[in-house]
């Protein structure tokens, strides 16, 4: 499946640089480029439906259909641009963290550009991409913000100081990333894969206030030990008894009412947290993004609490939030801007890369 979203703004002057950024952190082949915040193209190709059987992302098919789209990849999205390869001055890749697999192959094709055009390389942290990209669509990112990122990977509270060199872990998921509690919550409804999208369809026909399910790490003591983290592992597991139980007792199990009170249940604990965590930091502007940010609920609730709380709340177009190459190019983009130093000949792929490593010297 490949998908082209860029939607170009008016052209910037050719002086600003030129940025391509690769994307491979799990199934999305991702190239990206912009010329100093503006878009340029933003070309992804992703294997979801190989994995869709397995009911989540094998990484070893991953990296094998990066392998094949990197390079039908990279001239699309040139093509879309109207730039040859030779006009780059930049490139960036996603260094960390992810399946280390399918990072290599992007490394692995971003230190071959490089080398052969003879331009500098960025190796950047996913995350911090993630929060980068809404430059390209709202302009300069208000500094310090704290952003939620919140998809099948990960699952984040972070405070962005100074998003070219400063990003520092607020909270964190103890357990399940947000999108896989949705993935798993749609198989046990007996819904595909990703089930996030579906789960979000079918709440809309159900009772949210129907089955009060767990909100995790939210009691007193929770609060005290783990303020913005997060846990679903909990919830999914109460979900699969209230089904079980349903079914062993032969009564039809009220699908979209169980889907609409899981989908309650993430949303209020995400969007709760978040807020709070802006509250508390003396922070006005937040930030949404990662595949769940596309969630009507999460975006409805986090909208409402922002707006009680007179908190700034941006979140970048669905296209956008999901992993691409362009979040890549713009956290690139801001290196170059900013005069940071790009990354040795040994860059590597970091599975683990800490979420406090912007970039890879
Ligand atoms: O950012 P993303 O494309 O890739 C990862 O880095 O994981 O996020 C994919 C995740 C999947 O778990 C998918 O179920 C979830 O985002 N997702 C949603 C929605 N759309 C995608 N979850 C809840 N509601 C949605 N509308
Ligand atoms: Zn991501």
């Amino acid at each position: 499946m490949t998908v082209s979203d860029a939607h170009p703004r008016s052209a910037s002057p050719l002086t600003e640089p030129l940025v391509l950024g690769i994307e491979t952190s799990c199934d999305e082949t991702g190239v990206g480029i912009v010329r100093g915040s503006t878009l340029l193209a933003n070309e992804v190709a992703s294997s979801v439906d190989e994995h869709a059987r397995f009911g989540g992302v094998v990484p070893e098919v991953a990296s094998r259909a990066h392998l094949e789209a990197m390079l039908p990849t990279v001239e699309r999205a040139c093509r879309t641009a109207g730039v040859h390869l030779a006009d780059v001055d930049a490139l960036s890749v996603t260094s960390g963290p992810g399946l280390v697999g399918a990072l290599l192959v992007g490394v692995a094709a971003a230190k071959a550009l490089a080398l052969g055009l003879d331009k500098p390389l960025y190796g950047v942290n996913h995350l911090a991409a993630h929060v980068a990209v809404d430059t390209l669509e709202h302009g300069p990112l208000p500094q310090p913000a704290v952003a939620l990122l919140v998809s099948g990977g990960h699952s984040s509270v972070l405070m962005v100081d100074d998003l070219s060199h400063q990003v520092r872990p607020l909270g964190v998921t103890i357990d399940d990333a947000a999108g896989e509690a949705f993935d798993k919550v749609a198989r046990v409804l007996g819904l595909p894969f990703p089930g996030g999208p579906e789960i979000d369809r079918l709440s809309d026909e159900g009772d949210a206030r129907a089955i009060a399910f767990p909100r995790g790490l939210t009691s007193g003591r929770d609060m005290q030990l783990h303020r913005y983290d997060f846990s679903f592992s909990g919830l999914k597991t109460a979900v699969a008894r209230w089904v079980a139980q349903h079914e062993t007792d032969g009564r039809a199990v009220p699908r979209a009412d169980v889907a609409a009170s899981f989908q309650e249940a993430v949303a209020d604990v995400l969007s709760r947290k978040a807020v709070l965590a802006c509250t508390e930091q003396g922070v006005d502007t937040l930030l949404l993004g990662g595949g769940v940010a596309a969630n009507s609920r999460l975006r409805a609730m986090t909208e409402q609490r922002c707006e009680d709380a007179g908190i700034a709340l941006r979140v970048p177009r669905p296209g956008l939030c999901t992993d691409n190459g362009a979040m890549v190019a713009a956290l690139g983009s801001l290196l170059v801007a900013d005069g940071v130093d790009p990354s040795g000949g040994d860059l590597g792929a970091v599975s683990s890369l800490p979420v406090d490593v912007v970039s890879v010297g």
